[in-house]
């Protein structure tokens, strides 16, 4: 029997991508950056898989050009890069990879939490510089961290996590913000949910975890960060668009709030020119928070079952729109 044609928009670990191209007659986009939109257009065309990227756009025209396509399986937990409703009106699974992230993850935020505090990365540069002379009494002063207040937007899976670090390991109080309750969080966590404006005016730390959908695009403008502390440490490992960079930059160049960490941007890279980048007291890194080996072997072995499932026309393990099975494309291909 004919193995199933699927595209692959990057080179993933073998733990997932040795299984897809045996189930699967699997094209893989073997460049460094992702596939231009006309390129991925044209790949998909005939095939009924796609793993997808977060770098890769999926949405109406894409998918009504690939008649066949019966899954997405995108190599992330996030999958603001698809729009889920024209696939599930299309008749198209798709699948993320969450729960395997959740402490690298949670791990990078707090790396950048306290490397902002402490201006690590500023006075790294400093050193390799040639510009230590001699012990400094009133120099490189940060923040500290114990037993100040952390504030958790979006306090799902990766939020938790990063609360506790914050409330176990620095005995921080946690504030979070996030439509539902979390009430393990509360119970174990003594966190407290509490409106965004008390939040950002409370918290000593701010950290981001909240989806990126219409309604938290742009959440962090000017007005929000002129409510935080001018102490204030601010951290985003979710998503650039929640972000208004320039009114971040304003801040963090005014003194508004203390410093920032960033693992996104918006768009990614970074635009020559984002006042961000450079900065003294910003950091940003280049969306590495996922980026350890049990991490992505994990979410590369979820993605190849999600496409192998999707393919199969069976259950994702991890699906995100379970509501298409009522309509799902059939394409006779196993
Ligand atoms: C995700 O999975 O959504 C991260 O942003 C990348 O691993």
């Amino acid at each position: 029997m004919n193995k199933p044609k699927v595209f692959v928009s990057r080179v993933i670990p073998a733990a997932g991508l040795d299984r897809v191209r045996e189930f699967c007659d699997a094209d893989v986009w073997t460049d460094q950056l992702p596939p231009p939109a006309d390129v991925l257009r044209r790949k998909i065309a005939e095939c009924e898989g796609l793993l997808s990227l977060l770098t890769d756009r999926i949405d109406g025209p894409l998918l009504d050009a690939a008649p066949r396509l019966r899954v997405v399986s995108n190599y992330a937990v996030g999958y603001n890069n698809i729009d889920v409703p024209a696939a599930t009106a299309r008749g198209v699974a798709v699948g993320n990879t969450p729960g395997v992230l959740t402490d690298a993850t949670a791990d990078m935020a707090f790396a950048l939490l306290i490397s902002a505090s402490r201006r690590i990365v500023e006075s790294e540069k400093y050193a390799v510089a040639g510009q230590w002379k001699t012990w400094e009494p009133m120099g490189h002063i940060g923040q500290d961290l114990a037993g100040r207040t952390v504030g958790i937007v979006g306090m799902g899976r990766i939020g938790y996590a990063m609360a506790q670090r914050c409330r176990g390991g620095w005995g921080m109080r946690v504030l979070y913000h996030d439509q539902r309750s979390n009430e393990q969080a509360e119970r174990d966590l003594g966190a407290e949910r509490v409106p965004l404006d008390r939040l950002l005016a409370e918290s000593d730390f701010i950290s981001v975890h909240a989806d990126l959908n219409d309604t938290t695009r742009q959440m962090f403008n000017a007005a929000a960060f002129a409510k935080m502390k001018p102490t204030a440490v601010f951290v985003n490992t979710a998503r650039g668009p929640l972000v208004v960079e320039a009114d971040l930059a304003a801040a963090l160049q005014k003194g508004t709030i203390f410093a920032a960490g960033l693992d996104v941007t918006d768009p990614e890279p970074p635009l020559a020119g984002n006042p961000l980048v450079g900065l003294r007291n910003c950091i940003v890194a280049p969306h590495i928070a996922s980026a350890t080996v049990s991490s992505r072997n994990a979410m590369a072995e979820i993605a190849a079952d999600n496409l192998i499932a999707g393919l199969k026309g069976e259950p994702l393990r991890a699906w995100v729109n379970p509501d298409v099975a009522a309509n799902r494309r059939k394409v006779d291909v196993v």
